[in-house]
């Protein structure tokens, strides 16, 4: 048995999200998940998942959810950015309000959660962030462009984090290959979508990134997993 973690987790209410809070819940973890929807949240609660609603968009917001963690369970021992968007289009769709969600969500969200949880782990002198990037932080691929953007900044914040920190605070990067998910379904251009079909055909299940959070968490705090890429066998 490993000891009980107090972990902050994103984007809880699908996906890889969700499988995560579950996971780690069923290992006996202390899990606040967040997330917009509230149904899908109350869905997903139980004695070791408190849940509260977020937009990682909103920074007040963000630091109130880590202060009730800390307020409710006397530290944060961990945090899961893993909210994210991905309406993938090409460039010349000139889709300008989705790039800026996909800034939004996914770069300034993971700033946010950042700067919600760094004050707690300096003061702990402990903590863990794991960023969930994706494959997309390491190749960009047509209508993905704005989409990997964000990824490859995911990248480097958390690898700029793990260069400053203290040895007391770990940085994870996990960047996750095609997973089964609702992510797809924000894509509004239709041969984006179209190509996505296509794409997305061999899936592995969130629950095999969610794995890969765990052994991340779990590992004995003098070894910090830096970066870990999990993607279907079969995807090239
Ligand atoms: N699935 C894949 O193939 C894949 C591959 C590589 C990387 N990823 C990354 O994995 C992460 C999770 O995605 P997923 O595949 O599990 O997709 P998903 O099923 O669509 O889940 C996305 C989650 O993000 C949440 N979210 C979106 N906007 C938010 C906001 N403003 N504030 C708070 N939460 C927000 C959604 O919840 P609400 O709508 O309830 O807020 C949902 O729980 C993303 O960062 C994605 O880029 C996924």
């Amino acid at each position: 048995m490993t000891e009980q973690k107090i972990v902050l987790v994103t984007g809880a209410t699908s996906g890889i999200g969700a499988a995560v809070a579950t996971r780690l819940a069923a290992h006996g973890h202390q899990v606040v998940a967040g997330a917009r929807r509230a149904d899908r949240l109350a869905a997903l609660a139980d004695a070791f998942i408190d849940v509260r609603t977020l937009d990682v968009t909103d920074r007040a917001e963000f630091a109130s959810f880590a202060d009730w963690a800390v307020s409710t369970h006397g530290r944060i021992d961990a945090i899961v950015n893993n909210a994210g968007v991905m309406p993938l289009s090409r460039m010349d769709a000139l889709l300008v309000d989705e790039w800026d969600a996909m800034i939004d969500v996914n770069v300034r969200g993971l700033l946010h959660g950042i700067a919600a949880a760094l004050p707690h782990f300096q003061r702990q002198g402990t903590g863990h962030f794991v960023t969930v990037a994706s494959i997309g932080a390491h190749q960009v691929v047509p209508t993905g462009a704005v989409y990997c953007a964000t990824k490859y900044a995911a990248w480097a914040i958390t690898e700029g984090l793990r260069q400053e920190l203290d040895p007391g605070i770990r940085v994870t990067t996990i960047s996750p290959g095609v997973v089964e998910s609702e992510l797809a379904e924000s894509i509004t251009d239709p041969a984006a979508a179209e190509a996505m079909r296509t794409y997305r055909a061999d899936s592995i299940p969130p629950d095999a990134i969610a794995r890969a959070v765990s052994y991340a968490l779990d590992e004995s705090p003098e070894v910090d997993v830096n970066e870990v890429i999990v993607r279907p066998a079969r995807q090239r």
